[in-house]
């Protein structure tokens, strides 16, 4: 399976549009690592580079929010915690338990739908939101 970016999900606002490619470029490199068995420890390393980007990402998102007064912050706020908690919540199952094959069944969609979901619900009105204020 390849996962690649799809044009879809662009929200029109440039610097986001370049940090969710990174994203999902790393959700993709995780999902390939899960599926073609590489060691735990690969799978962890992976996963944790993955974290650090979805961290780093949310906090860009959070700070342009809030300077700009975005009425919807809190359920975006809410959302990015969310899938915060489901990414450390895998990294401490792949570290005790390892890579399982329920693991690689479920995280598709935990991880790469749910992302999908959000950047085409919440991001997407966030950039209008962006692009009506410059305006
Ligand atoms: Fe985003
Ligand atoms: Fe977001």
């Amino acid at each position: 399976m390849t996962l690649l970016w799809d044009n879809a999900l662009l929200t029109g606002n440039d610097l986001l549009d370049k940090q969710h490619k990174e994203l999902i470029k790393r959700v993709g490199h995780f999902l390939k690592a899960l599926e073609t068995g590489v060691d735990k420890e690969d799978v962890t390393k992976i996963l944790e580079f993955l974290s650090e980007y979805a961290a780093e990402h949310f906090r860009n998102e959070e700070k342009l929010m809030a300077l700009h007064k975005y009425p919807e912050y809190k359920s975006q706020k809410q959302d990015h915690a969310h899938i915060t908690k489901v990414l450390s919540a895998l990294l401490t199952y792949v570290k005790d338990i390892g890579v399982t094959a329920e693991l690689v069944a479920q995280t598709h969609q935990t991880i790469y739908d749910w992302l999908k979901q959000h950047i085409h619900e919440k991001d997407k009105k966030f950039a209008a939101f962006l692009k009506h204020k410059e305006t």
